[in-house]
């Protein structure tokens, strides 16, 4: 039975190629669509297997009238199957019955949530469904610190996401900006730490980052009681979610040590970043906090961040440094790795495991810690060669805190472009051997929220974005095209806005590309050699001494490997040799700036010819304090004249604010 029904799909998938118009998201692993429907409400439900699961009755209770079946009417059966994955189903529609099968209760509860999306709330279209997802972690992290977000917002994600089969949602309740989660044995946490003056991460992070309390006029900020997050736990179960919590440490702490500061190396009450990993009282919070985490959230995994840890104080911190001798450890990154060691091992001692952002990677890990891999695949390699489990959620196609669109036509963000298009190319694990990517759970997307501060915001930043990583995740290197996927992630985003209120970025809005990304320019220096007085940086190369006479021009991203980066006071100071002596009428430069990533517009800019390549006249000179601005800015800068010259030379210099220069052409007519 199973060889002809595989046999029956290869036919189908030669003949088609792609699903008929049925928009599910993520794409099924085989669908065949028959003639014909079968109505919702003439349906009835046979008894359900006890396998069922509370989630999936609530769904299918939602679908199909809950009654005896009549004679003749068609019938929803429910029976089990094993396979390999727990997620697995199996669903045929004819006229006359609704048969789904299923590995398990959540295979149940993602049977119903493709009904779901198969119903237009009335009809189901006849069709045979074969489907289990690629990768059994596929998830959504939320950062409720730079900005808090009520509980009915995350209910409402977890309504949406679940439709996409996401099934993980991370939680990330504790940084800087304040601390989200009632810890009943250390109340000064909630009571200083979790509000602060500014609504705005921007002016907070800007300002003095000071924190206040509730009754401060003006306080920002707010948490998570252990009640409402309880019922946040059960509510994510029903719709096939487990929730993640994440506790940071040792960095990104400065909301801990500034209302318990015998927790830093320095004792300061402001400013701290990090837990001294030489104090005992460390490990006593720690600990203490954990344990309150694991009464609340049941997951089998429970994040302890471990990113970015400066360690600034811990090389002149007796206890550190007692600590390091003690345990013979030779480096600070050492003791970081020896204290996530000792709290992963906490965490096993109660029958849970730890996840960490990838700086955790380091000899002395245990087994079976698993590693969130952010800064890039070659972090999944490091870790799996040490034989740890990842989940890749990498900054360059999964972190959603980016632009998705042209900058200047965008609320302003973190920086960085990752359009749907760039999410949804990600091919998970594809740097790695086979062997590595057996350690590969799956992908999660990440919404950072210093840029995010309304709930409608954080919407439009997720969707339809979320729904490339939840298509990733289902259906891993199988994908279809791009252009199909958009089809599909338009249809779901309108109906995610009439059926839940979800408001996300309208792709038929879509700017697209940089329109001089697209076409190469012709001009006279072509091909010309350039050479620097003042070298590129290494970080941001582009095509090396080729890049600004390719005729290629950027996109709206700074790192797209068209923009050449180039810091320092001599800013930008190239040489073009046309050859020969010419007539020039027309130089144009173009610069970007993105002051967020400390680019800017050359305050200076001079145009010299030359015809010897040593001594040079200068015939153009442009001064201008670059201002900022909070979104990237795009701007030639056109000199006109008449000349004759055999070099050129181009240079650009930084203004007061120094950072980085970025141009991409130098175009001569
Ligand atoms: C991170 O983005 N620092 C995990
Ligand atoms: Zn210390």
């Amino acid at each position: 039975m199973r060889k002809l029904l595989l046999l029956f799909f290869a036919g189908w998938c030669a003949a088609t190629g792609t699903l008929p118009a049925q928009e599910l998201l993520p794409r099924p692993r085989r669908a065949v669509f028959g003639k014909g429907t079968v109505r919702c409400n003439a349906v009835r439900r046979d008894c359900m297997p006890a396998e069922t699961g509370a989630g999936a009755r609530l769904l299918f209770s939602e679908l199909f009238l809950d009654s005896i079946p009549e004679k003749g009417c068609p019938v929803l059966h429910l029976s089990v199957f094993s396979a390999d994955s727990p997620e697995a189903y199996r669903l045929r529609i004819t006229p006359d019955s609704v048969v789904v099968r299923a590995a398990s209760g959540e295979g149940f509860l993602r049977a119903a949530q493709t009904l779901r999306q198969l119903s237009d709330g009335k009809r189901l279209p006849c069709c045979t469904i074969e489907d289990s997802p690629a990768y059994a972690w596929r998830g959504a992290m939320l950062d409720v610190s730079r900005h808090f977000f009520p509980l009915s917002f995350l209910k409402r994600q977890i309504d949406a996401l679940s439709r996409f089969k996401i099934n993980r949602l991370h939680l990330h309740l504790t940084d800087a900006a304040g601390w989200r989660i009632e810890i009943k044995s250390r109340p000064k946490l909630t009571e200083q730490a979790a509000w602060r003056p500014q609504a705005s991460w921007k002016a907070w992070w800007n300002g003095r980052r000071d924190y206040c309390t509730r009754e401060t006029p003006g306080a920002y900020g707010g948490f998570y009681t252990r009640e409402e997050l309880k019922e946040l736990v059960r509510y994510a179960s029903l719709r096939g979610i487990v929730i993640i919590p994440e506790i940071e440490m040792p960095g990104h702490s400065e909301e801990v040590t500034a209302v318990y500061p015998e927790l830093s190396c320095t004792h300061r009450p402001h400013g701290e970043a990090d837990f001294c990993p030489g104090n005992e009282a460390t490990f006593a919070f720690v600990e203490e906090v954990l344990q309150e985490v694991m009464e609340i959230f049941p997951s089998e995994y429970i994040h302890v961040g471990g990113d970015e840890a400066e360690k600034k104080a811990w090389p002149s911190c007796p206890l550190c440094q007692r600590r390091k001798e003690e345990l013979d450890l030779a480096s600070t990154d050492d003791l970081q790795a020896w204290m996530m060691r000792r709290v992963g091992d906490f965490l096993l001692a109660r029958g849970r495991k730890m996840i960490g952002w990838d700086e955790i990677t380091a000899d002395s890990l245990s087994g079976n810690t698993v590693v969130m891999v952010w800064r890039g695949e070659e972090r999944a390699a490091e870790a799996v060669r040490r034989g740890h489990d990842v989940i890749l959620a990498p900054g360059s196609h999964c972190y959603l805190d980016s632009y998705q669109d042209a900058p200047h036509t965008q609320p302003e963000a973190i920086g960085g472009l990752l359009p749907l298009e760039r999410v949804y190319s990600y091919r998970p694990g594809e740097t790695l051997d086979a062997a590595g990517q057996r350690h590969v759970l799956g992908v999660q997307g990440n919404l950072w929220t210093e840029y995010i501060a309304t709930e409608e915001h954080a919407e439009y930043m997720l969707y339809p974005r979320m729904l490339a990583i939840a298509e990733t995740g289902w259906t891993g290197n199988r994908k279809g095209t791009y252009a199909d996927f958009r089809k599909r992630a338009q249809a779901a985003t309108d109906r995610l806005h009439r059926e839940l209120g979800i408001r996300p970025f309208d792709l038929r809005k879509e700017t697209g590309p940089r329109p001089e990304s697209l076409t190469p320019l012709h001009h006279k220096a072509v091909g010309a050699k350039v050479s620097y007085r003042h070298t590129f940086s290494p970080y941001y190369p582009a095509a090396a001494e080729a890049t600004l006479t390719d005729g290629l021009r950027g996109g709206w991203n700074h790192g797209d490997g068209r923009w050449q980066g180039f810091v320092g006071k001599e800013g930008l100071d190239v040489l073009i040799d046309l050859k020969q002596r010419q007539k020039i009428s027309r130089v144009e430069v173009s610069f970007m700036q993105s002051a967020g990533a400390e680019i800017f517009m050359p305050a200076v800019l001079t145009f010299y010819t030359s015809d010897d390549g040593e001594n040079f006249t200068p015939i153009g000179l442009f001064r201008k304090e670059p201002e900022k601005t909070d979104r990237p800015v795009y701007e030639q800068r056109i000199w006109k004249g008449k000349s004759r010259t055999r070099y050129l030379r181009v240079q650009a210099l930084p203004g007061k604010q120094g950072g980085w220069i970025f141009a991409d052409e130098i175009a001569v007519f």
